[in-house]
């Protein structure tokens, strides 16, 4: 989604290449239009462009016009088509204010009749966001912060704003409710931004800005103020993601780096969680025996490839702590009335902390007493700090848009979780817990093992690159496994996929079914391994060509399948970890096959703070 870098220095120079640098990091998260605002000859530049930022920085290079503050941004399209006109800084009538915007404003339609009728402004874009630039400039009399606090006042909708002055260019005035911002702490300069991986090369110290807070920030000072207007007092947060995590480090792209990194985030995943003896600890999470006999059902809330890891999930409560649970998609969880109290727990899921339909899900559930329990990988991020406890998993920065690391670390946290329940309330014996806590210790070494057959992957994505449909089937655990190998697929190289239960085939799916079909077909699980060959068998029968993926040994040496794909052997439970491995490889290479912006897929955000 919409990404927001701000920088204000000494000099008279410094801000263009900055702020650019800043949004090039922020790519990952999605756009479709970039521009920046600088603030020079008592005025403000506003350059801005569709397509990649590299379009901004030609018209950029093209100019001598530098500054020592400015504001950029990269915009994904919510309200009008991506257009040089649509793209932010949005400026107000005679160019003395800009603002960048993340979020949407809901009201804007009665803001911008308001705007036109009773004070005359025309509008030169289709979007929500340029109502706050001639609201800033309607209440500015020399003092922005005021003028920003007054326009916040009427509007409503998520936000995340930043404000220039023309008449104030030693200030930027940030805003936020619903969307994240961050601001940094520079050597004699600071900064603002949506994301940490924007300010990694220049900023260690950050301030984590609160939902309705308002930030002015000076060369040399942040001030952030609460709702009331009154300064608050912030601990800053020191960020420890090594400036590297978020390059490519030699990788064609952030997606391949991020697979072959599960290893090593799995790894810190689970050490961070076990003691020297080896038990599973959970601190800072507070799930007492009593605490656990209370809990009458959990929920387990997430959005696409969260929800995936969330349907392992529920499968792993349910059998290791035998407590009733559900995996609901976070948008439609929000909206349906489901049934919650103080006996509930709702477990959300979330790679950046700050999926919208997340957040919301997760305020309904706290709003109707439920205890709110998440496993996030951004450290501070909305969703990490709006919950009751919280379960980092330690993948480090994921970049790609598609999720890879984010997924098998949090299917980690989920065994964990489950096994320490299942432990804690008595229920599961000793023998069963230390058998998969030691299956889960043996996931990085069976993975790095694993990563070492990806030319074999790489053989069969070049002769199924060309399909244009293909299904994945799974029974038992691998339902899931398929969702997301499906998902995976269809996000980065566009090819129309489908995950289906296998049993479900044949209640009306099969009828999709002929030559052209190609069928992924997940076989990891030993006790279901004979239904899922009678399935390979239905759509065999039926022309389809099938690649099956199961566990080395027994299951792999059957030849029913035209392509067979192996795991290390490992039991049942945990086959997830590894058996989505090859399917994130697969996508990868069919997608580069087919010439696809693997990290950057069209119509896709890393991070999705809308509706
Ligand atoms: C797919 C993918 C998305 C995210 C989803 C939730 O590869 O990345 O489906 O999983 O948008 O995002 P988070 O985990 O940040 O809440």
């Amino acid at each position: 989604m919409c990404g927001i870098v701000g920088y204000i220095g000494g000099g008279s120079s410094g801000a263009k290449r900055i702020i650019t640098d800043g949004l090039k990091r922020l790519e990952y998260r999605g756009y479709d239009s970039a521009g920046i605002a600088l603030a020079a000859d008592g005025g403000l530049i506003v350059e801005k462009s569709v397509g990649r930022i590299a379009n901004l920085e030609k018209i950029l290079n093209a100019s001598s016009a530098d500054s020592h503050a400015g504001i950029g941004h990269t915009r994904w399209a919510t309200h009008g088509e991506p257009s040089d006109a649509n793209a932010h800084p949005h400026t107000n009538a005679d160019g003395s204010i800009a603002i960048v915007h993340n979020g949407i404003i809901e009201n804007y339609i009665e803001l911008k009749k308001w705007l036109t009728t009773e004070h005359g402004i025309s509008f030169r874009s289709e979007t929500d966001s340029e109502v706050a630039a001639h609201m800033i400039g309607l209440f500015y009399e020399g003092d922005l912060l005021d003028a920003v606090n007054k326009t916040v006042k009427k509007m409503r909708g998520a936000y995340a704003i930043c404000a220039m002055a023309a008449a104030e260019p030693d200030k930027i005035v940030a805003v936020r409710k619903d969307a994240p911002l961050i601001a940094g702490i520079g050597e004699n300069c600071n900064f603002l931004a949506s994301d940490i991986p924007a300010l990694l090369k220049y900023a260690r110290m950050i301030y984590l800005i609160e939902n309705n807070e308002t930030v002015l920030v000076t060369r040399n000072d942040i001030t952030i103020f609460n709702e009331a207007g009154k300064p608050v007092k912030r601990d800053v947060f020191h960020v420890t993601w090594d400036a590297d995590a978020a390059e490519k480090g030699g990788y064609d792209h952030f997606m391949r780096k991020e697979i072959f990194e599960q290893p090593a985030g799995i790894a810190e995943t689970l050490n961070r969680r076990l003691d020297e003896n080896g038990e599973i600890k959970l601190d800072g999470i507070s799930l007492t025996k009593q605490e656990l006999d209370r809990i009458e059902r959990i929920y387990i809330v997430a959005c696409g490839t969260a929800s995936h890891a969330g349907l392992v999930g529920k499968f792993a409560i349910e059998k290791f702590a035998r407590i009733p649970a559900e995996t609901d998609i976070a948008s439609e969880f929000r909206y349906r009335e489901p049934y919650i109290d103080d006996k509930t727990l709702v477990i959300c899921i979330s790679q950046s902390g700050e999926t919208l339909d997340t957040l919301a899900a997760l305020r309904e559930a706290k709003s109707k007493g439920a205890r709110v329990l998440s496993v996030v990988n951004v450290v501070g991020s909305s969703v990490a700090r709006e919950s009751d406890d919280v379960f980092y998993t330690w993948a480090g920065p994921e970049i790609a848009v598609a999720s890879t690391k984010a997924f098998t670390t949090q299917l980690i946290c989920m065994y964990l979780l489950a096994l320490y329940m299942g432990r804690t309330r008595g229920i599961l014996p000793d023998n069963e817990y230390k058998r998969v806590l030691s299956e889960l210790g043996e996931m990085p070494d069976k993975l790095t093992k694993l990563l070492e057959d990806e030319p074999k992957i790489q053989n069969i994505a070049k002769k199924i690159y060309k399909n244009e449909r293909i299904f994945f089937i799974g029974r038992g655990v691998d339902v899931s496994v398929a969702l997301e190998g499906s998902l995976k697929l269809k996000e980065i190289s566009y090819i129309h996929s489908f995950a289906i239960a296998a049993g479900e085939l044949k209640h009306g799916t099969i009828a999709l079914i002929d030559r052209d079909s190609l069928v992924v077909a997940l076989a990891s699980q030993d006790r279901l391994f004979e239904k899922l060959l009678s399935n390979i068998e239905e759509v065999k029968a039926r022309g389809a060509y099938v690649i099956m993926l199961a566990k080395t040994g027994a299951g792999g040496m059957d030849k029913r399948a035209d392509d067979v794909i192996l795991i290390p052997a490992c039991a049942d439970d945990v086959t997830p970890i590894l058996a989505v491995v090859p399917l994130q490889l697969l996508a990868y290479h069919v997608a580069k096959l087919r010439g696809c912006d693997i990290d950057k897929p069209k119509n896709l955000a890393k991070s999705v703070t809308v509706e």
